[in-house]
């Protein structure tokens, strides 16, 4: 008999989480240790090392993490204290356990400019704090665990929690007009084909697979905010009437935020065919089935 790989996640809760607990969950393949914030704070080495402790589980994700879409005031600590101090402290206690880590890390290690996208070979250059602490975060895995996969995400999206297209949609209910950047590209990427990866690399690397590094993931085909907002719209539009009567395409490169950069978060993601197998999806097809998702949501009462 088959002994399921016992699979503990952190961050359960969150979009990557939430969608891969259901997808370990609905395969027999694996035993699943969900685990919220509330249950495992990453940046507690004493409840982690208790957590691996007690769970002993064969592989461990990390979905945890501070995004720019978290609502906190003390965004910048917390990004360090999870995205960076959060993932070297796992990497420990699993380096101490003997058990593999694979962690979900950002596009935004990079700094935007390459057009037609970055490979895992690509020089890196941090942005702001959300990058600083992603890169920092990377680093200290690969210092403390040779056992580790790094995978790259961008652009994620899902009918739950806080992101581009719940943003979107809740604010086309309210507003009038809505602005979105025409001159940042990047590759949607839904939670529930992020979920499909990580679950494809876990079983191949329990099956012996040695390919521990780094890898970069996102949906296929290549679109603007300004477009993806528009693609949101649209996909809405078949639900419902919005208010929203106008979509107003800003340029990130005029905007003064901090993290608005113009140019590309696109990753090349040919690593993890040549290694893995696994194709890029189109994620028009998972905009329409997370649209449904959303509207069930809403139908039942709730506000994602
Ligand atoms: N969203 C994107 O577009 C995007 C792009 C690139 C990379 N990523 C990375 O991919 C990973 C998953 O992203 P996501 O979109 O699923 O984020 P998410 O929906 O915000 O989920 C993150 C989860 O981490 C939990 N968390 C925060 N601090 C924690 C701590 N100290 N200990 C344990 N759990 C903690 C949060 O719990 P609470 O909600 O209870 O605080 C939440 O459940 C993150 O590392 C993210 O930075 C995301």
């Amino acid at each position: 008999m088959l002994t399921p790989a016992k699979v503990l996640v952190t961050g359960a809760s969150g979009q990557a989480g939430a969608a891969l607990c259901q997808q370990l969950a609905d395969d027999p393949f694996f035993e699943l240790v969900p685990l919220k914030r509330q249950q495992l704070d990453i940046s507690s080495p004493q409840a982690v090392s208790a957590a691996l402790q007690e769970h002993q589980p064969s592989f461990v994700v990390n979905c945890a993490g501070i995004t720019r879409f978290s609502d906190h005031d003390d965004v910048a600590e917390r990004a360090f204290a999870v995205n960076c101090e959060g993932a070297a402290t796992l990497a420990e206690a699993c380096a101490r356990a003997k058990v593999p880590l694979l962690h979900l890390s950002s596009d935004a290690v990079f700094d935007n400019h390459y057009a037609s996208g970055y490979t895992e070979l690509d020089e890196v250059a941090p942005q702001g704090v959300y990058g600083e602490s992603f890169w920092q975060g990377e680093e200290r895995i690969r210092a403390s665990l040779e056992q580790h996969i790094i995978l790259r995400v961008s652009w994620l999206f899902s009918a739950c929690g806080n992101n581009f297209l719940t943003q979107t949609v809740n604010a086309a209910r309210t507003e009038d007009s809505l602005e979105a950047f025409s001159d940042h590209i990047g590759c949607p990427t839904s939670a529930r084909d992020v979920a499909r990866v990580v679950s494809a690399i876990i079983k191949q690397i329990s099956n012996g697979a040695q390919a521990w590094g780094t890898y970069h993931y996102c949906g296929a085909e290549i679109i603007s905010s300004y477009d993806f907002c528009k693609e949101i719209l649209i996909a809405a539009s078949e639900y419902e009437n919005f208010k929203v009567e106008k979509l107003i395409a800003l340029l990130a490169e005029e905007d003064q935020q901090e993290d608005s950069l113009p140019g590309s978060s696109v990753l090349i993601c040919k690593k993890v065919l040549n290694i893995f197998g696994i194709r890029q999806r189109p994620w028009r097809q998972e905009l329409k089935s997370e649209m449904r998702a959303l509207y069930q949501l809403y139908q039942g009462g709730t506000q994602p």
